[in-house]
């Protein structure tokens, strides 16, 4: 693979919205090292811009992605993967403040553990999803093993990462995967509406939101409402706020200020 010429991912802007989308189509989007630290530059670079409110990512129609790059690291040991603490970079993912939203079509396997970073995941009616690591004699290493665990619960967690068995996009939508399941030649229409959507929202209450439904997965339900309603009672200390509410009173949208 001499990949490292060109760059793994494209970057474009779709008026608030942001549309990356992983460009690795003869390695089916396996997420190489190069992969991930293009996709983490990226979505923190567009974090940065105030110009951005959403970000979603997607990949082909094929593959979302094929998981980590197996050939890239069948030779590595231990103390390769301990010192370059391998994937961690993933995890500033699931740190960024702007929204993300995941378009998954076709395979999502280890790319299952990217999508699930993500905050909104539409899959179109093609996704499927898994983490056969196991099958490879290792284990999910990108936070699959909780992430899914606490998306979809014990038992159906258990049997993926034990067997290996993936799921259509309809059981991964009945099992509380996914947001949705869209037709897949709409899968992207969609994410950037949604996207588009977030982006036209109150840029520091969307982050609130956000900040918000995150604390559910990290502590206890009361210390959770706690903080929702410090934050609730924090947007009160807005413009949007007043802009949001003068808009319902009038019978006219809200022109939002920061967004
Ligand atoms: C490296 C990969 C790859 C991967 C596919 N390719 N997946 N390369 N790492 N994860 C490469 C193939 O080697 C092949 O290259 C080309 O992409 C096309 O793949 P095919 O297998 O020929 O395509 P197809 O027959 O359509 O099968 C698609 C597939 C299969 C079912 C998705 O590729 C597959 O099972 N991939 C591996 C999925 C997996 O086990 N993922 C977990 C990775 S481990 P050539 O050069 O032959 O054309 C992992 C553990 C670490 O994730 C923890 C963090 C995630």
């Amino acid at each position: 693979e001499f990949e490292e010429a060109r760059t793994t991912i494209r970057v474009e802007r779709v008026g608030r919205a942001a549309l990356i989308t992983l460009d690795r189509p003869r390695a089916l989007n396996a997420l190489n090292l190069q992969v991930m630290n293009e996709v983490v530059a990226a979505t923190e670079a567009l974090d940065r811009d105030p110009e951005c409110g959403c970000v979603v990512i997607t990949g082909s129609a094929k593959a979302f992605a094929a998981g980590a790059d197996i050939k890239e690291m069948r030779s590595r040991d231990y103390l390769d993967m301990y010192l370059a603490d391998w994937f961690a970079a993933w995890d500033r993912l699931g740190q960024l403040r702007t929204p993300t939203v995941a378009a998954v079509a076709g395979y999502a396997l280890g790319g299952c553990e990217l999508a699930m970073l993500c905050d909104v995941l539409l899959a179109a009616d093609t996704a499927v999803f898994g983490q056969p690591e196991i099958t490879l004699g290792v284990i999910p290493g990108i936070g699959g093993s909780q992430g899914l665990t606490r998306a979809v619960g014990k038992a159906k967690a258990m049997e993926m990462c034990l067997t290996g068995r993936t799921m259509d996009a309809a059981e991964a939508e009945r099992a509380g995967l996914v947001s949705r399941v869209v037709p897949a030649d709409e899968l992207l229409g969609e994410a950037l509406a949604v996207a588009e959507t977030v982006a036209g929202m109150s840029l520091p209450a969307v982050m609130m939101a956000k900040e918000a439904v995150a604390r559910a997965f990290e502590t206890t339900l009361a210390e959770g409402v706690r903080f929702e309603r410090r934050l609730f009672h924090a947007v009160f200390a807005t413009a949007d706020q007043k802009e949001g509410m003068a808009a319902f009173v009038e019978k006219r949208p809200p022109a939002f200020r920061h967004r």
